[in-house]
């Protein structure tokens, strides 16, 4: 089945603008993704080459293009800072499916940001892609991001055994699932003209 193509959104909450990547973002991104304490549960060993973030920056075009998602960056709307990035991907069209993720600067952590990114993004995505299951993976000892799940309604839904294992270290994985019936519309986000 042919897709659509997607174009990624301009948003915005009450603090944070989520908009499309664009070139600048290559350094603050590189600093993101090779900090090894912010990538210590991720499914990949943190970046070594600044070619990487190009590379990022092209594929969310990539994604928007072939109408399987679409991947945000995230500014702190009071000085424009970089947050850090969230997406939705693996959109299925027939399942009305697709998956959650979101990875902040650690400068950024603590202060609701991904929640009320991530709020926004669902938002956008259940009222725009018609989904009715949105899914998060997160290692089981990620317990901040299984908060921010929880907190976005999501269920934990059960584990992947030894699902990653990176530079030798094997890890566990939940499986969050937020069904479109349980899903309250935010309050405060609002999409950009
Ligand atoms: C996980 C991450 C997105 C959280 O971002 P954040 O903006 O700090 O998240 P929020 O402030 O919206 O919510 C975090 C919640 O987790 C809680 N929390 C933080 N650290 C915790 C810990 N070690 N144990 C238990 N809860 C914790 C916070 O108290 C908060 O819950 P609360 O609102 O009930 O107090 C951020 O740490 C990050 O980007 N990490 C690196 C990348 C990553 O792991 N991405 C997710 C991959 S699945």
């Amino acid at each position: 089945m042919a897709r659509m193509t997607l174009a990624t959104p301009a948003l915005q909450t009450s603090r944070l603008r989520l908009r499309p990547f664009a070139d600048a973002d290559a350094g603050p991104l590189f600093a993101l993704h090779s900090n090894s304490h912010v990538m210590r549960y991720w499914d990949s060993p943190p970046w070594s080459e600044r070619a990487r973030s190009r590379r990022f920056i092209a594929r969310c075009q990539g994604l928007a293009d072939e109408g399987t998602g679409v991947r945000v960056a995230v500014d702190r709307a009071s000085d424009g800072a970089f947050v850090g990035w969230c997406a939705l991907v693996d959109w299925v069209p027939e399942y009305r499916s697709a998956a959650l993720g979101y990875c902040l600067d650690e400068a950024m952590w603590g202060h609701g940001y991904a929640t009320e990114a991530a709020h926004a993004l669902l938002h956008w995505a259940f009222g725009t892609l018609d989904l009715n299951r949105v899914e998060a993976k997160a290692d089981t000892r990620n317990a901040a991001s299984a908060r921010v799940l929880e907190k976005l309604g999501f269920v934990r839904e059960g584990t992947l055994r030894e699902e990653c294992v990176v530079n030798g270290d094997v890890s566990d994985t939940w499986v969050f699932g937020l069904i479109r019936r349980e899903w309250r519309p935010p309050v405060t986000p609002t999409s950009a003209p």
